[in-house]
C-alpha cells in the first residue's frame, strides 16, 4: 500500500488554516527539526506555530517557556507532549512531589521540571551514563542505574519510598520501557503517575525486539486489564467470557487509569486505592423501566476497522438490518 504523504498533509495544513486569523507574533520562535531533505514552507510555519501555541492552556504553556529557557541544555520534544503533561501533571505543581525521570542526557528536562513544579519539588535523574552526575552541580539529584535491570528498580524504590511521578525518557527499546513497567507496577507502595515518552518507537523498523510485541501491545493489554477488573464486583459473573485468566486480570489491578497521547502515555498506578470497582445505585430498588438495549442492534453495516498495520472491513451484526450498508472507510478521503 502507497501512502501519498505529501497530499495528505497539504489537505491538514489547509484545514488547520481555515480557522487560524489569532495574531501569535508574540509568542517565541520555534525551533523545528526536520529530516534534512525536508522542510516546512514560510506559510506552513505560520499556521503551525500559531496552532501549536493555541493548543496549550496556562500550565502547558508555562511547562514549554520553562523548558525553552534552558537553552545551555540541549532537549529535544514533541510539541504535543507540552499539553499532555500539563493535563497529567498539573496539581501537584506548587506542593511537595518528588518526580523522578529517566534519561538525563543534558539535564534540559530535569531542569524545566524543577521550574515548573516549584520550590518543594524533589527532582530526580537517573542514567545509564556516569556523565549525568554533571547535573548534580544544578541541585538535581543524579542515581546512575539501568532502567532495564530489575535489581536496579528493586533498590531505588525501597530507598525513595516517596516518588509521586516516575518519566521513562531513557533508552526506549520496548524491553527498557516493558521492564521499568513491570517493575514499578510491581513494587508500587503508594499512588505514582507513571509517564511514558516517545511511546511512537514501537512502531520504529529499526528497533530491537519491537516489531510483533512492542510497549504499546503491551499497554493495549493492560486496557483489557483495566476493563476486566469489573469482573472482581461479585455482579453478573454469568456476563463474562469464560477464558479470562483471572490471576493476570488480579496482577494489574493497581492500575487506575491509562491516558494515551501522540507518543506519550500515562498511567496512573495506586494500590491503596479502588482495586475493587462497584456496582452502585443510587436508591435502594431497581429501575422500573424496560431497557431496550437489545432492540437496537444493527446489522449490515460495513466498517473500517481502522488498524494503520493491516485495515480490515467488519461488518456489524445484530436484528435490525441497514439500508447503509458502508458507514465509515477513513482512506476514501486520501484516495
Ligand atoms: C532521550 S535522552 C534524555 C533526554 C532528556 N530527558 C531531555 O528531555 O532533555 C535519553 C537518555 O537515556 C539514557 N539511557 C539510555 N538507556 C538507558 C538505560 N538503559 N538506563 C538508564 N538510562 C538510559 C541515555 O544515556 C540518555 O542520556
Amino acid at each position: 500500500m502507497t501512502f501519498d504523504w505529501q497530499l495528505a498533509n497539504e489537505c491538514f495544513i489547509n484545514e488547520m488554516s481555515a480557522d487560524k486569523n489569532t495574531d501569535l507574533c508574540n509568542q517565541p520562535d520555534l525551533i523545528i527539526d526536520t529530516d534534512e531533505n525536508l522542510s516546512w514552507a514560510s506559510e506552513e510555519l505560520v499556521i503551525l506555530k500559531n496552532s501549536f501555541f493555541e493548543s496549550l492552556d496556562t500550565h502547558a504553556l508555562e511547562l514549554f517557556n520553562a523548558w525553552s529557557n534552558k537553552s545551555e541544555h540541549c532537549s529535544l520534544k514533541v510539541s504535543t507532549y507540552f499539553q499532555a503533561y500539563a493535563d497529567q501533571l498539573h496539581s501537584y505543581r506548587g506542593r511537595n512531589c518528588t518526580l523522578v525521570e529517566i534519561g538525563v542526557m543534558e539535564g534540559g528536562s530535569l531542569l524545566a521540571w524543577k521550574e515548573w513544579l516549584g520550590p518543594g519539588a524533589r527532582v530526580i535523574g537517573i542514567d545509564i551514563n556516569p556523565e549525568a552526575k554533571e547535573l548534580e552541580k544544578e541541585g538535581i539529584e543524579i542515581i546512575i542505574g539501568n532502567q532495564a535491570d530489575p535489581t536496579f528498580w528493586e533498590v531505588f524504590l525501597k530507598e525513595n519510598n516517596d516518588i509521586d511521578i516516575i518519566i521513562d525518557d531513557g533508552g526506549h527499546q520496548y524491553f527498557q520501557q516493558a521492564l521499568t513497567f513491570f517493575c514499578i507496577l510491581c513494587h508500587a507502595k503508594r499512588k505514582i503517575q507513571f509517564i511514558v515518552e516517545d511511546t511512537s518507537t514501537s512502531f520504529f523498523s529499526n528497533f530491537l525486539e519491537q516489531n510483533e510485541e512492542s510497549f504499546v501491545s503491551l499497554m493495549k493489554q493492560v486496557i483489557d486489564n483495566l476493563n476486566l477488573k469489573q469482573i472482581f464486583s461479585k455482579k453478573g459473573l454469568s456476563n463474562w467470557r469464560n477464558d479470562i485468566d483471572l490471576q493476570i486480570v488480579k496482577e494489574y489491578q493497581k492500575i487506575q487509569s491509562l491516558c494515551f497521547y501522540s507518543g506519550l502515555i500515562s498511567m496512573k498506578i495506586d494500590p491503596l486505592k479502588g482495586l475493587i470497582p462497584l456496582y452502585l445505585y443510587n436508591v435502594n430498588r431497581r429501575t422500573k423501566k424496560e431497557d431496550l438495549r437489545h432492540s437496537g442492534c444493527i446489522t449490515g453495516v460495513k466498517f473500517t476497522w481502522p488498524d494503520p498495520i493491516q485495515p480490515r472491513d467488519v461488518l456489524f451484526k445484530g436484528l435490525v438490518e441497514s439500508k447503509n450498508k458502508l458507514l465509515v472507510d477513513v482512506r476514501k478521503k486520501t484516495k
